[in-house]
């Protein structure tokens, strides 16, 4: 790839939103001559899981909206994947980016590495090691199709070494200028985490745009906020009753906001929990970026299964409370920011009664990860046969 030529991101759920809108300024920054097509699954669909990102960050409307939906996995995945492979056929795309580990990363990645198209994976090298997970699938073999596997830390690195990529840039420490990339794909390279790009980017605006503390007539640091969506938490009714037990014992002391997931809404609804004896919580539906991210900046304390959200309460300086066995974001449990408790309300309730306070360093770069990644990627110098073999 070289400075110019056409460059397809496949999108299609929220946290995708939110971590294309900082490589679209860098596209236009760093590399205005390169076509850069957007392609939304549709995975996310409802105004306030998908539009509303795309109004706030300014992000261009998709090329390509394939309307996919809600479905099995097995299926969802297959709709995806036959028609990402129409648009690539033709549109006939230089690279492919995909993002994350959701549905429509491993649809890109699989639909492009069929058609020998190279796919770069921005948070590539994350494991849970935790195989029911339906992302821990997705984040594998979407890294295990890839061409250039952009990490966010040196653990990510680690976890693709164990795993017997070899070509690893700078020993794995965050690459810190536009490296040259030399040898045998696939390369592997720490550039920090994207989301920390889109943290840094957007807080400043949603301080000034965002009314959200005031519409919910919330006091900073007087509340806790929380976010429930992980299938192992959702479609298992006991660990769903028991986190909103610990969230309703917490919330008659300490208001706690719910943003709820339209997936947790569904369940609440299967297993006939009502809203009315969870007094403790305020349900509301799910919020915008900037909304999320003052909601962040002001709380006690954050609660939730979220990934990117573990992460933004390190950047906004909050501690966390994760709702889950294991975390792939390790750095922020090993920095002291971050407390995993699984779904059981004693230790839930402890960790808040506890009264968590942080201090230490979980790395994430220095917010330049888009910046690196259109470098790398649309690098002037450089043609798609200097990144073969
Ligand atoms: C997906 C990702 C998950 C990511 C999350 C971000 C997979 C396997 N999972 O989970 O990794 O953390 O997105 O939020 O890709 N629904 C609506 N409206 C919408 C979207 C979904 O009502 O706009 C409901 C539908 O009932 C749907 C359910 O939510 O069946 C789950 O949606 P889906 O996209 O399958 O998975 P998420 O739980 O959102
Ligand atoms: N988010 C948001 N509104 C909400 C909930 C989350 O803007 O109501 C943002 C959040 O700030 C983070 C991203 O969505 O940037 C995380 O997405 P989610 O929790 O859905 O997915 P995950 O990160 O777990 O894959």
């Amino acid at each position: 790839m070289a400075d110019r030529g056409k460059i397809i991101s496949i999108v299609g759920a929220r946290p995708q939103f939110i971590k294309l809108a900082p490589l679209v300024r860098a596209f236009r920054e760093k590399a205005p001559k390169v076509e850069h097509v957007i392609v939304h699954t549709g995975q996310h669909y409802d105004y306030n899981m998908s539009k509303v990102f795309f109004e706030e960050l300014g992000l261009p409307e998709p090329d390509f909206h394939l309307g996919v939906g809600s479905a099995e996995h097995g299926l969802q995945t297959a709709l995806m994947l036959r028609k990402i492979e129409e648009v690539f056929l033709l549109n006939k795309p230089d690279r492919v980016i995909v993002y994350g580990d959701t549905n429509s990363t491993l649809a890109g990645a699989l639909a492009a590495a069929k058609l020998h198209i190279p796919v770069d994976h921005v948070e590539a090298g994350l494991r849970s090691y935790d195989r029911t997970m339906p992302e821990e699938i997705n984040r594998a073999l979407t890294d295990h199709c890839s061409s250039i596997l952009f990490c966010p830390t040196e653990n990510a690195v680690n976890n693709l070494s164990k795993e017997g990529f070899s070509n690893i840039v700078n020993g794995g420490k965050l690459v810190e200028d536009t490296p040259r990339l030399t040898g045998k794909e696939p390369f592997v390279l720490n550039v920090g985490d994207i989301m920390y790009d889109s943290f840094l980017l957007c807080l400043g605006i949603a301080e000034k745009k965002s009314r959200i503390i005031e519409e919910l007539s919330l006091k900073g640091e007087e509340y806790c906020l929380a976010t429930v969506h992980r299938a192992e938490n959702t479609d298992d009714e006991t660990r769903l009753r028991n986190i909103l037990e610990a969230l309703n014992a917490i919330g008659k002391d300490t208001q706690v906001v719910f943003p709820m997931h339209p997936r947790t809404r569904k369940c609440l609804e299967k297993y006939d929990i009502r809203q009315r004896d969870l007094q403790g919580i305020r349900m509301i539906d799910p919020v915008s970026y900037f909304d999320m991210l003052i909601l962040e900046k002001n709380a006690k304390v954050i609660l939730t299964d979220s990934g990117g959200m573990q992460k933004e309460a390190y950047f906004a300086g909050v501690p966390c409370i994760t709702l889950r066995e294991e975390t792939e974001w390790i750095e922020t449990v090993e920095a002291g920011w971050n407390f995993l408790v699984g779904a059981d309300k004693s230790r839930i309730n402890a960790a808040f009664q506890s009264g968590p306070s942080c201090q230490g360093e979980a790395g994430y770069g220095i917010g330049l990860t888009s910046t690196r990644i259109i470098e790398i990627i649309a690098h002037p110098n450089r043609d798609s046969n200097s990144l073969q073999s």
